[in-house]
């Protein structure tokens, strides 16, 4: 069968090669996910405590074991199945992933000397399977307190570094290894191909898994979960929200309504790209909202950034709730959660993962309005769902729209934002993109945008003295949004940039640039 309009054939068998991550709560559990689908070979992260029994129905050509903040050999510390080693399947532990290797096969952990972090010389022993093509010596990257002491007769050391004994180890008869340093970080220089031995040559992988095929299975598994009711999809005009709608409508078509909620603090153009997009193209049932003074009266006079999150995001769910309503049969809420997202807000249901900050996205809004979640982008990063975008036929300015935050404007319109402060800071923001446009620098670029100070300034224009707002200009670079640097970008474009914004938008007369990095400053400035 062949989804109308799309052509990606969803019948088209899961691809048989898998990797399967057990996850111990490490903060790169979908970073070595990621990692293995570098290799083109599909990687799934499952729970912990997962039993080998199940693991077995899953087939997998291998399993990682992650790293976690626990020790193991404390009561509480997250365990595996021990009968997972006798599956046949080989196992690759990483970091406390190792170490729960170690105890269950013939080793001891103890807690290191030092708490080692950062970059290590590491000594390759062995250059058999896991270290073939790797030199004598390499960079990696460290991150534990406890460490493997000591092994049984059953294991063969592969490496070491100055601190610590075992950097790698195999199993003499087990297809069994362990690595004491996190291959799955660009930090360890040669981490990839240390990956690439493990899934192609170790567990025999070839590589034959596409982004198409996850679109497939997930088209299948949507349909299939949905049956004949209705979801609806909040619309931000976002790529995330977006793909989530575009993959919902090749899976359930008509049975999908999307919802944009036009709060008054959305882009220049927004609302008119995500209506002809939904209705021209998808055909999507969309439900516009204009809130624009229901959202601005909830924030007069409201300086504080929280207080600001918070009551837009009160808002957003009474405008949702209200229209969600008229929807009738609705029993799923879709939502397009990131990866990050999920790992950032420590989501994972039960599990160990230390929760770094509440995103958002996640959680409240579903409970709150009844429905079953859908979350179809969960397991990826954001340059995977920008691929997957292009994949179900988004065009590319959808597809590569820089981030922009769920509170819109107002996080960068600081200070008490009004309808007249708004339209200043959507109209310079909208001269920033076009610039950086036009200089062909906006695919190299992360995120850039506006913010409108609470500011004002001398100046002169003419012979008249001018008292007048302040814009900044952010502009960053970042792989991962949890780190970013300024962008450096040309003189003349930003001479172009501010010109433009002091003669074109009335009422601001100085444009500063943003040269802070993150940490410690952050992307957004509330
Ligand atoms: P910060 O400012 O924390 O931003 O360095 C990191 C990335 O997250 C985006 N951001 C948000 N996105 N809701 C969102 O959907 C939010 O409340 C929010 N706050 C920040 C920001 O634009 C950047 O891409």
């Amino acid at each position: 069968m062949i989804d109308a309009g799309n052509g990606i054939d969803v019948t088209k068998s899961v691809s048989d090669e898998r990797i399967l991550v057990l996850d111990f709560g490490s903060q790169y559990a979908q970073l070595i996910a990621r990692r293995v689908r570098d290799q083109s070979v599909y990687c799934e992260i499952v729970r912990h405590d997962i039993s080998a029994e199940a693991i077995a129905a899953r087939n997998p050509k291998g399993i990682i074991l992650s790293g976690g903040p626990s020790s193991v050999y404390t009561d509480q510390a997250p365990k595996c199945d021990p009968e997972l080693f006798n599956l046949g399947v080989p196992v690759l532990g990483i970091c406390y992933g190792m170490q729960l290797v170690c105890t269950n096969l013939g080793g001891k952990v103890d807690q290191a000397q030092a708490r080692e972090y950062g970059r290590a010389r590491c000594q390759i022993v062995s250059h058999d399977d896991l270290f073939a093509g790797l030199p004598a010596e390499t960079e990696v990257w460290m991150s534990h307190g406890d460490q493997v002491t000591g092994v049984s007769d059953d294991f063969v050391s592969l490496a070491k570094t100055e601190t610590c004994p075992y950097a790698g180890v195999r199993h003499r008869t087990l297809p069994v290894f362990g690595l004491q340093f996190h291959p799955e970080v660009t930090h360890t220089l040669l981490g990839g191909t240390v990956l690439h031995n493990f899934v192609m040559s170790i567990c025999g992988c070839e590589g034959a898994w596409r982004l198409g095929d996850f679109a497939r299975e997930t088209i299948a598994a949507v349909r299939e979960r949905v049956g004949d009711d209705r979801v609806i999809c909040g619309l931000s005009g976002g790529v995330d929200s977006s793909v989530t709608a575009a993959l919902l409508y090749k899976a359930i078509g008509p049975q999908l309504s999307c919802i944009l909620v036009d709060n008054g603090l959305l882009r220049k153009n927004e609302k008119e790209s995500v209506v002809a997009e939904f209705t021209n193209h998808f055909h999507t049932d969309l439900h516009v909202v204009d809130a624009e003074d229901f959202f601005l009266e909830r924030l007069a006079g409201i300086t504080d950034p929280q207080e600001k999150r918070t009551r837009i995001g009160h808002a957003f769910i009474d405008c949702f709730q209200a229209e969600a309503k008229k929807i009738k049969g609705a029993r799923f809420l879709a939502q397009g959660t990131l990866y990050p997202d999920v790992i950032e807000s420590g989501a994972a249901p039960d599990g160990p993962a230390a929760t770094i900050k509440t995103h958002h996205n996640v959680g409240g809004l579903p409970e709150k309005l009844g429905f079953e979640l859908i979350e179809p982008l969960r397991d990826l990063f954001k340059d995977e769902v920008r691929r997957l975008g292009l994949e179900l036929g988004l065009p590319e300015d959808v597809v590569w729209r820089h981030p922009f935050p769920g509170p819109g404007l107002a996080v960068r319109c600081l200070g008490v934002v009004t309808k007249e402060r708004s339209c200043i800071l959507r109209e310079a923001d909208a001269i920033v993109v076009e610039e950086i446009k036009r200089a062909g620098l906006y695919r190299q670029t992360s995120q850039a945008f506006a913010v409108l100070l609470p500011v004002q300034s001398v100046g002169v224009m003419g012979d008249a003295r001018t008292y007048e707002d302040a814009v900044a200009v952010r502009c960053v670079n970042t792989d991962d949004f949890m780190t970013a640097d300024w962008s450096h970008l040309p003189y003349e474009v930003l001479a172009k940039i501010s010109t433009r914004i002091i003669n074109e938008v009335r009422g601001v007369n100085r444009v500063c640039y943003d040269i802070s990095s993150k940490p410690p400053a952050t992307i957004e400035w509330e």
